[in-house]
């Protein structure tokens, strides 16, 4: 070994120029590469004093370190399960394990990992005194993109529901928290009450401040609520809080309904929460509210229990529909300055719909409306009326209800990635399905033969043009309309509307724009 000639200090300034041009160079051959690998949010808040105590995602590591796995699927053909897990450690999960794995079947997600060292894992939350056990979400009915990547967000259609009960470092009795998740505007309903956060150790309504999760949605607790929504709101448990009053203060908080939300809730457990949303796919947080607990007796100081809830409320309260991507929950009260990193970290993702199905205008997360192609009923559209699907003429002169009833959002079909569902637009988490060869609106059930049920496969129209959709379990059989009334409908048969006249011209549709987008 020989002794470096250079004096000390020449050495230091030449590596740490050395370091510089190394720097420089990385960044001028990657110019996309940001520092974000090295500091993912819970990197970003254990820097600022507030580790996560829970990190969950389908979609991404929440630890530039973690190389665990993401999630787990549960298949219908054999009830075998396997993990998803990540392309590279701190990167993006590897949807193609599922894609695999649920070849020709279906799945559903029945575990969302804790990638923080407390094991905080989500299970399928059992049965709470407002609400029956829950469904696991299926696993493939939210295609979306991240970084670059095709993976998978959590879809809630009611009834479907995670938990962990007594979660280790969780804040109890009055402790500081701070929480987020990236949910979607866009699939979001009035039914109490899509959460994600604190709540109680038994599955029930155990007084006021024995919750503190984030609510995302259109149900207006306290009054008033401005705009439509939906709003970020705290689940404090026996409300839905948007201040200390229980309504909101802030006339300019009307909702975000971005496709991507960041949805951000901290509390001090004592006399300080805030509440604070932005679009995740880009720019900042705005502070809808920063102030004092609510007035009402138990909230000050907080009584949190530290089980982890997402999807229903506290007591599973389980009416609610939502998205979920990613979420954590902190210990300590989160600064300002780590909330702005997170949401910067957090809109580098680059969260974007997916590509379409089988070409075209089907592209999963759109919003469509359905023409029939038969000459004489060719201004008819695909409508919900009573709950039945029927067809109506629809113009631009129609009325609000009548657009939005003959409007349907294009979904990853249910039961099979390679084809459709069609989502209500006024009736978010109910889906086009048949029942007894009758097509209906109704909530998604999570059962397999509702999927099945609402799940159609797009090939060119049976006529030359336009599309025709055949049902995934009665493959010969399309939707068709008849006397104005919509089945799925074979060339031919036993029911009425299986009649072979006409039937290639009633089973071909148009895609189009939608009459409320
Ligand atoms: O606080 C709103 C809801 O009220 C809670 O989620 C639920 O536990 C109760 O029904
Ligand atoms: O399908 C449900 C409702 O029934 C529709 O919104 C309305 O047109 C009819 O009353
Ligand atoms: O529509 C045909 C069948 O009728 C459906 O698969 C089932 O839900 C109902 O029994």
């Amino acid at each position: 070994m020989s002794r470096s000639p250079l004096p000390r200090l020449r050495r230091a300034l030449l590596s740490a120029s050395a370091i510089l041009a190394l720097i420089l160079g990385v960044l001028v051959a990657n110019p996309g590469v940001s520092q974000a690998a090295s500091s993912l949010p819970c990197d970003l808040y254990a820097a600022a004093g507030t580790p996560c105590v829970a990190a969950h995602s389908t979609t991404r590591a929440l630890f530039a370190s973690y190389s665990g796995a993401l999630y787990q699927v549960k298949r219908a053909s054999d009830g075998a399960t396997t993990d998803v897990g990540l392309l590279t450690a701190g990167g993006y999960a590897n949807a193609a394990t599922q894609d695999t794995f649920c070849s020709g079947t279906t799945c559903v997600i029945t575990v969302i990992y804790d990638q923080s060292s407390r094991h905080n894992n989500l299970t399928i939350e059992g049965a709470g005194t407002a609400g029956g056990a829950d469904s696991g979400v299926p696993a493939d009915a939210l295609p979306v993109t991240a970084g670059g990547h095709a993976v998978y967000g959590a879809s809630f259609s009611g009834v479907m529901g995670y938990r962990k009960t007594a979660g280790s470092g969780v804040a109890v009795n009055g402790q500081a928290e701070g929480m987020y998740m990236v949910t979607s505007g866009t699939h979001v309903n009035n039914r109490c009450c899509f959460d994600y956060g604190n709540a109680e150790v038994t599955v029930a309504d155990t007084g006021n401040g024995h919750m503190d999760a984030i609510n995302f949605g259109t149900e207006c607790w306290f009054s008033p609520c401005y705009g439509s929504g939906p709003w970020v709101q705290a689940d404090l448990e026996n409300g839905l809080f948007q201040s200390s009053a229980g309504g909101s203060q802030n006339t300019s908080n009307t909702g975000n309904s971005a496709p991507f939300v960041t949805a951000l809730l901290k509390n001090n457990g004592q006399n300080y929460f805030a509440l604070k949303n932005g679009n995740a796919q880009s720019g900042g947080l705005t502070t809808q509210y920063a102030g004092a607990e609510p007035t009402t007796s138990g909230y000050s100081p907080m009584h949190q229990e530290g089980s982890i809830v997402l999807g229903t409320g506290g007591d599973n309260s389980n009416g609610s529909i939502g998205s979920f991507f990613e979420g954590v929950m902190t210990s300590g009260l989160p600064t300002d300055a780590a909330d702005n990193a997170v949401q910067s970290n957090i809109t580098s993702v680059g969260y974007g719909g997916p590509s379409p199905v089988a070409g075209g205008s089907l592209t999963p997360g759109s919003t469509i409306s359905l023409r029939a192609l038969t000459a004489a009923s060719n201004t008819r559209y695909i409508r919900h009326q009573n709950n039945n699907a029927v067809t109506s003429v629809v113009t631009s002169s129609s009325s609000a209800l009548d657009k939005a009833d003959s409007s349907w959002i294009v979904r990853r079909g249910l039961a099979s990635a390679s084809c459709v569902s069609f989502e209500s637009r006024n009736y978010p988490g109910d889906f086009l399905r048949h029942y007894n060869y009758q097509l209906l609106r109704q909530p998604m059930d999570g059962t397999s033969v509702f999927r099945q049920d609402a799940t159609f496969c797009p090939s060119t129209g049976k006529n030359g043009t336009g599309t025709s959709f055949a049902s995934y379990n009665y493959p010969t059989r399309f939707i068709r309309h008849y006397n104005n009334t919509v089945y799925i409908a074979s060339n031919g048969g036993s029911n009425a509307w299986d009649s072979a006249t006409s039937w290639a011209d009633d089973v071909s549709w148009s895609v189009g724009q939608p009459w409320t987008p």
